[in-house]
């Protein structure tokens, strides 16, 4: 499944689904760098690029990137999972200072990495980019920034899959269900989010793994996905599929158990 030619990025590496996405790349024989605004070493043979990476800041992420290449080598894959949860809150609530913050990391700074890499990517004529969406951008919910900037990031894919699709570069996204990080556990845990409520509308009746998310996102960067790009791939255990059956008095094994 993996190609031995240059580094895989992975932002926000040090937790969660960029964490498990650089393990399971690394195991696969990628040689993968993280970077992360709270760097933190998950392990080797993944390398650690110390310095904090903000992806909402354009300007260090252009240093950053031309450093890591200089000390790394060309970046043949990239993987956007740097993130933050929106907040969830009535409109009137709504704080612009964590509108602007959400669009910030999620939508613009998505961009700005994949705007500093990939155009060296386009230039050597040769890559590979997986966004992580969400499901919450494309559906509705009452985290009003959050799901806006995800709907942007599955857009800004199929733009950025259309200007350089001619030149080899592929650029897809993932849209994870709700998934057992540890951003997720804290929601639960501060009682944001209920796990069964979340579970219940799931097709598959419970959360998405981390891991099953990796998969999906190595699929995309490895060959055997060579005739992709433009795509928004949700790795969801059904949540999409199910949670309107509510409306109809739930799923199945609910209604006979
Ligand atoms: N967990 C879920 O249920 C879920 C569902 C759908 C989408 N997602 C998306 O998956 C991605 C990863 O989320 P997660 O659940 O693994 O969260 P997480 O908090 O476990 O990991 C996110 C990582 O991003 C880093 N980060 C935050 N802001 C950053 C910035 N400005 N610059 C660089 N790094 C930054 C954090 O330090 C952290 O290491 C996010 O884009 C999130 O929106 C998560």
């Amino acid at each position: 499944m993996a190609t031995n030619d240059g580094i895989t990025l992975v932002t926000g590496g040090s937790r969660g689904i960029g964490a498990a996405t650089a393990t399971l790349l690394a195991e696969h024989g990628r040689r993968v760098v993280i970077v992360d605004i709270a760097p933190e070493a998950i392990g080797d043979p993944v390398i650690l690029w110390s310095d904090p990476f903000d992806v909402a800041d354009a300007q260090s992420v252009a240093v950053g990137v031309a450093a890591i290449e200089t000390a790394h080598g060309p970046i043949t894959g990239l993987v956007n999972a740097a993130g933050v949860f929106g907040k969830m809150n009535r409109i009137e609530r709504v704080r612009m200072e964590s509108w602007n913050r959400e669009v910030d990391i999620d939508l613009r700074g998505t961009f700005v990495v994949a705007q500093a890499v990939g155009v060296r990517m386009a230039a050597r004529r040769h890559g590979a980019v997986v966004n992580v969406a969400s499901v919450a951008g494309m559906t509705s919910g009452p985290i009003h920034a959050y799901t806006a900037a995800k709907a942007g990031v599955i857009q800004i894919t199929q733009t950025l899959a259309a200007e350089w699709g001619g030149v080899g570069v592929r650029v897809n996204a993932v849209s994870p269900g709700f998934t057992r990080t540890a951003a997720l556990q804290a929601a639960i845990a501060s009682g944001a989010l209920d796990e069964d409520r979340l579970s219940r509308n799931a097709a598959m009746g419970r959360l998405v793994e981390p891991i099953e998310v990796a998969q999906a996102i190595a699929w995309l960067l490895s060959p055997l996905a060579s005739g992709i790009t433009g795509i928004n791939l949700p790795v969801d255990a059904g949540f999409i599929a199910g949670s309107t059956w509510d409306a109809y008095g739930g799923l199945r094994e609910r209604q006979t158990s």
